[in-house]
């Protein structure tokens, strides 16, 4: 079964707290928190404050992906408002090891985010010491954009190179995911899979995690 991580970018923000236990009563694994900088995408979301206020609202493992300039900056915040995974762009950070060491130093789980023109060979020497590689399937920067397909090849390129490693990786999409698009990615490799308006937009938003979690 893959694991599913909505993205909090789709919730109603004015109820942002219910919104979260809402949708980890709803089976979620982990809630995709979107932070973003109006720097390195044009969008400005939420910081740190809003992680540890919420933090409360649900046990689920905080997974925060970082779409920020020299993401390094802001690491120990996101630790101490209590996030679990730390995911950050490669293209983001003047210096991508030393950020994951600092992320690992802090007690949490590092990760790599890659913009849709980054190629899969450019996160390959940071493998080993990375929990998750995420293969971003639109432009970062707004949520209820269309999957971009070709972004396939990334993903298996990821899960082959783990693989011939011997690493137990997981593998994140982020963007357009539905229970149309999700096969797509889970037969590439993908095992964490990010939905934003696809969950937060259903009658039925057990149903749509029941069918994502599901999806092969
Ligand atoms: C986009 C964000 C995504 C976004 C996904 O930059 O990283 O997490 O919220 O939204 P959907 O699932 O609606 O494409
Ligand atoms: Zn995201």
């Amino acid at each position: 079964m893959n694991y599913i991580s909505p993205s909090i970018l789709s919730a109603d923000f004015s109820r942002l707290g219910e919104e979260i236990s809402n949708i980890s009563d709803a089976g979620a694994d982990m809630i995709h928190i979107d932070v973003m900088d109006g720097m390195f995408v044009p969008n400005i979301t939420l910081g740190a404050p809003i992680v540890k206020a919420v933090r409360k609202c649900s046990d689920k493992i905080f997974d925060v992906h970082l779409m920020i300039n020299e993401p390094i900056r802001y690491v120990e915040d996101f630790v101490k408002a209590g996030a679990d995974i730390i995911c950050f762009h490669i293209e983001a950070s003047s210096d991508v090891g030393a950020t994951i060491d600092k992320i690992i130093s802090l007690g949490k789980k590092p990760a790599i985010a890659l913009k849709p023109g980054t190629k899969a060979e450019e996160a390959f020497k940071y493998l080993d010491k990375l929990y998750m590689v995420l293969v971003m399937t639109v432009e970062p920067g707004f949520g209820g954009q269309s999957f971009m397909p070709d972004m396939m090849s990334k993903v298996k390129a990821v899960r082959d190179e783990c693989v011939r490693r011997n690493l137990d990786m997981r593998i994140e999409v982020d963007g357009g995911i539905s229970d149309k698009t999700a096969p797509q990615a889970v037969n590439a490799g993908a095992d964490v899979l990010v939905a934003g308006s696809y969950i937060f937009s259903a009658e039925d938003r057990k149903e749509a995690v029941e069918k994502l979690k599901n999806a092969k």
